[in-house]
């Protein structure tokens, strides 16, 4: 893949990757005779994401500034955290063994953007890994302010590589289920 467009490093997608989304442009996505209950779901769910990722990031930056004391932190963090990684990794497996295939076999033309899709996975996964090594580490010595700021810096690079990954692969699969049919991915 080129690395112009790895997902460290992109603003966005370009026009000839979402070859759709001039067709189907964000503004007019909910109202499109075919958006139904799949695209719906679909932007709950990195909304749900989006916001997940977000409370953990408020707790962290809760504990690192006072606000929540080393006895309150594991319980309110621990599980806010299970959560958001639970869930990311949840939908990516899906994404990668069954609706990225099937988004594939709509066009040749959508290869390159799940080539792009999955690599960011890849790079997320990564991020994910060094989130929890970090939130570990934090875990076992909350009075290390180094543990802290390892910690809060890795959860901040899951978090943008993610809100990035997210905004593009809607870019992506909205507009293609609008063009091709949500039954086509069902
Ligand atoms: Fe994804
Ligand atoms: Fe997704």
């Amino acid at each position: 893949m080129n690395e112009a467009f790895a997902l460290g490093v992109r603003n966005g997608i370009p026009d000839d990757i979402a070859y759709l989304r001039a067709r189907h442009p964000h503004g007019g996505w909910t109202t499109h005779v075919n958006f139904g209950q799949l695209c719906d779901f679909w932007l709950h769910v990195h909304q749900s994401l989006r916001s997940e990722g977000a409370a953990v990031e408020t707790i962290i930056a809760d504990f690192r500034e006072g606000r929540i004391d080393a006895r309150a932190f594991p319980q309110r963090f621990v599980p806010a955290l299970n959560q958001f990684l639970g869930h990311l990794d949840g939908h990516h497996q899906i994404e990668d063994a069954v609706y990225f295939p099937k988004f594939r076999a709509l066009d040749p033309r959508m290869a390159r953007g799940f080539d792009l899709l999955e690599a960011d996975h890849h790079a997320i996964h990564a991020a994910l890994e060094s989130t929890v090594a970090s939130a570990r580490g934090l875990l076992a010595s909350l009075a290390d302010a180094r543990a802290a700021d390892t910690h809060a810096a890795a959860a901040a690079t899951l978090t943008r590589l993610l809100v990035r990954h997210l905004t593009d692969e809607e870019d992506l699969v909205i507009p293609a289920m609008l063009e091709h049919g949500e039954r086509r991915v069902r």
